[in-house]
Order: C-alpha cells, then structure tokens, then sequence
C-alpha cells in the first residue's frame, strides 16, 4: 500500500470511529470513504452495531449492502445524524471541490440532509485555494451542448466526461462537464453562476458545508475545523 493509500485508510478508518450506535447516516463515494465503509462492515458484524445508511451512489449502495450494512431511504427519513464523506480538494475554510467519482448531486443532497457533514481526506487534498483539480458540472443530456457553450461564456473551458470512448453517464442519467479551472477566487460566485444555467444540474462545489475534515498523512490523522 503507498503513501496515499495507507493516508487514506488511516483517515478512512478514524472517520468510521464517529459513527455511533442508532445513527442514520450518509455514505460517500471514492476511494477513501471505502475504508470507512469497510471498518463500518466490520462494526457491524463484531460489535452489533445499529446503523441505517443513506448512499451517496450506486456503488456505495452496493459495496455496503453486499457487506450486511442495512439501508435506508429518503421515503423514511428526513435528515440524517452524520454525512461522512471524500473530497478532491478542501480549502482552509472548508470549502470543496467534490464528483470527481462523479457522484457530486447525491454527495450534495446527501451532505444537505446531514446534522453532521464531515470530510475524509488524505493530505494531498488540502490546498490553499480550490481550482486546480477539475471542476465537475452535472447537466442534463438534453441540449448540452447548448450548456457547455453558455459555461464557455462565463470564461470556462468546459469538456465532456468520457469513460471509455463514450459520455460518462451519472447514477442520475446525466452527463459531467468538467472545468479546468486554475484558481477559483470566489467558490460561492462561480457556484452561483454555474447554477443560473438552465442545463445545470448541480456544481461539484461545496461552500460552507462541511463542518470539519478527518486528514491524514499516513502516520497521523487530524481534524481541521472551519
Ligand atoms: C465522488 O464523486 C467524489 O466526490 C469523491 O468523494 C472524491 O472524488 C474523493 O474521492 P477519493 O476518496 O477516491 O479521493
């Protein structure tokens, strides 16, 4: 296991300690999260653990069912006691880049419905100023490319997520553009632009969401709060 790995598990695993008998939590996406999601399996079985689990994708929703983790829904509860999830990138106030699994409308409503929404991360994801890691936008199918071109008229540079050969298909039937940024000064105001175009779905920025950030640098984990 490298460096990134070994951070991410360490950081993975501390997250999994927060959750508590009888919680109702969300469940994120990526490859860090998967460690919380495994030591949560492992609670469950050895301790007895309660838990009811809202997924953020369908990965998730099948990595932890296949584990014994029970799930829930939307249907049956309104809001949940603690949202654990990754990030691409965490700036010093929270804020985030996130979807780069391009799970980010699900991450979103999910960490929205959370008393609690807490970011695991290995170290590598703190950065001084968001932008560098590509921006993820979902949008509708229909008419994207009308989309990517109004995007293109706020000054981004917007390309079609591809996965083998062909769109990447989100959980929602939707597609990703993703922005190559550079620095974005103001999270909040190109969050609320992206969003005031008809076709956008959701941005995969974060504003003020998170509460605190479980890091990790493969020897030690830290919590950073806003
Ligand atoms: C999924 O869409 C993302 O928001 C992930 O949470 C994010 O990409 C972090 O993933 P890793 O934990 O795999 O780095």
């Amino acid at each position: 296991m490298d460096q990134q790995q070994q951070s991410k598990r360490l950081a993975g695993e501390a997250a999994a300690k927060l959750v508590k008998d009888g919680m109702k939590v969300g469940l994120g996406t990526g490859s860090t999260i998967y460690f919380t999601i495994m030591r949560l399996i492992e609670r469950v079985h050895e301790e007895g653990l309660r838990i009811q689990c809202i997924p953020t994708s369908e990965s998730t929703r099948e990595l932890a069912e296949r584990g014994g983790i029970p799930m829930t829904s939307f249907a049956s509860v309104d809001h949940l006691d603690l949202v654990l999830d990754g990030a691409d990138e965490v700036d010093p106030q929270l804020n985030l880049i996130k979807g780069g699994g391009g799970a980010l409308l699900r991450e979103k409503l999910v960490a929205l419905a959370g008393d609690s929404f807490i970011i695991v991360a290995d170290a590598s994801k703190q950065v001084e100023q968001l932008g560098e890691f590509p921006l993820p936008v979902e949008m509708v199918p229909f008419a994207y490319e009308t989309t990517l071109r109004r995007m293109q008229a706020i000054g981004l540079s917007p390309q079609l997520r591809m996965q083998d050969n062909q769109p990447f298909i989100t959980d929602n039937g939707n597609l990703i553009a993703t922005c190559h940024c550079g620095r974005i000064l103001d999270p909040a105001a190109l969050h609320n632009q992206l969003k005031a175009i008809t076709g956008v779905v959701e941005t995969g920025l974060f504003v003020g969401m998170a509460e605190s950030a479980i890091v990790s640098d493969g020897r030690i984990v830290w919590e950073v709060t806003r």
